[in-house]
């Protein structure tokens, strides 16, 4: 088979299926090429099935990339509100569930079907299961050869998306692409990952299941939400989200008391001077980890018996107490991936390569990457809305 279209898509995820759709419904020819048998899956096994689908407090500053400029443009012209426009216009019960985080009431099928329904309604055309071969470019179009022939178009977009999760198919296949012609690549790591625990810190793993309210510090960074205690380490939002902020060898540090004022154990000495120093912990945390941090801070019994210093090196050490991962879990655990693409290869405008004219990039490919919370769906809508604008 060979056909002709105005431009190739590589990829049936959100990314891409938001270019297809926005490039059809302004009449342009769009082949969507995928390898798996069904599109969208990272959709389908978002938010719990639910599809955490935008974050209605997006921002520029909740990405992280290489130029933190570059998201502007794409996320300015096609918005959290949009993206809900069209959930809404096709029935989609949805609910706000914490910080800004929208969900299907239903199921994260509903998204897909929408997409699918849009992309199709646009005129857009999906070869699914197609394992490509090579992608060559001969100066004018580019050709995709698959074992169904050979498809080409003027333009080709990477929406193939990131290394997460590779048993379900997920490669560096965007990145081999991007290099193929010319293009930098940001060195991937995982990100929105659980973070593993050796050494001293083995204790903490004992703690499997525990869960508490923290803040989760790395740098000048930090995320107030839960973190859960793992049998290899931590995990929950708040490691998740600052494990995108973490380098290997980096200690990350996590407040146990975020909303204690900071002289609170020498205050309440003072007032309840026979209370039980564990017990005391035990008010704001789960009583396994209040005593496996008392243990490890060598203190205990009650408030009377325990000099100011030593109360006051503790308060210190419960506000920012230190763990080195030993590593993270890794891309198969991985939500997002960061790096890839160079922005510095693309317009933010238009998501096209600067020195390959008519070769595009969009969603988790690119050198952008969210935090937990709707944010990376986000990017992929608009950038690939962006792209679909250009192509
Ligand atoms: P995406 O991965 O969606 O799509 C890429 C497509 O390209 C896939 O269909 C793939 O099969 C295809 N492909 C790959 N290689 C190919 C090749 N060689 N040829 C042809 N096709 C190829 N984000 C969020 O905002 N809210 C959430 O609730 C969640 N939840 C979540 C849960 C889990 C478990 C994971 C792993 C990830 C999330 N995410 C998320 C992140 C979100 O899924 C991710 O950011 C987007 O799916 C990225 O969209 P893309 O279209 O860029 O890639």
């Amino acid at each position: 088979m060979t056909d002709r279209y105005d431009a190739m898509i590589m990829g049936a995820g959100a990314a891409g299926m938001m270019c297809a759709m926005r490039a059809g419904q302004r009449g342009k020819r769009v082949l969507v090429i995928e390898k798996t048998a069904k599109p969208g899956a990272k959709i389908l096994i978002s938010g719990g099935g639910r599809c955490n689908f935008t974050n209605i407090h997006t921002a520029p500053d909740r990405f992280l990339s290489a130029n933190p400029h570059f998201v502007k443009s794409a996320l300015s012209r096609y918005t959290a509100r949009d993206f809900l426009s069209l959930v809404e216009a096709h029935g989609i019960e949805w609910h706000e569930k914490t910080l800004g985080q929208l969900f299907c009431d239903g199921s994260a099928r509903q998204i897909v079907d929408m997409l699918v329904d849009e992309v199709e309604r646009a005129g857009g055309t999906f070869a699914l299961g197609q394992d490509i071969a090579s992608i060559s470019h001969d100066g004018e179009n580019y050709a995709a050869q698959t074992q169904d022939g050979i498809f080409t178009a003027p333009k080709l977009v990477i929406a193939t998306g990131g290394p997460s999760i590779p048993k379900m198919g997920a490669t560096g296949f965007a990145y081999d692409l991007a290099r193929q012609f010319g293009l930098k690549v940001v060195e991937p790591r995982p990100a929105l990952v659980p973070l593993t625990l050796k050494g001293e810190d083995l204790l903490f793993r004992e703690l499997s299941g525990v869960s508490s309210d923290v803040t989760a510090i790395a740098g000048k960074t930090r995320f107030r939400e839960a973190a859960l205690f793992t049998h290899r380490g931590l995990s929950g939002p708040a490691i998740l989200q600052i494990s995108s902020y973490w380098r290997p060898g980096e200690s990350i540090a996590i407040d146990f008391f975020p909303d204690r004022p900071a002289d609170w154990l020498l205050t309440a000495k003072r007032e309840q001077p026979r209370r039980m120093f564990r017990n005391l912990l035990a008010e704001a945390l789960p009583e396994r980890l209040a005593a496996v941090l008392a243990e490890k801070l060598e203190l205990d019994g009650p408030l009377q018996e325990l000099a100011d210093k030593r109360l006051r090196a503790a308060q210190e050490r419960l506000a920012r107490w230190p763990f080195t991962p030993s590593g993270s879990e890794g891309f198969a655990k991985a939500e997002v991936t960061i790096g890839g693409i160079a922005t510095a290869e693309l317009s933010s405008q238009t998501m096209e390569s600067k020195k390959r004219p008519g070769l595009y990039a969009i969603g988790e490919a690119v050198d952008v990457t969210g935090w937990l919370g709707g944010y990376n769906f986000q990017w992929a809508w608009a950038s690939g809305y962006a792209c679909g604008e250009a192509i």
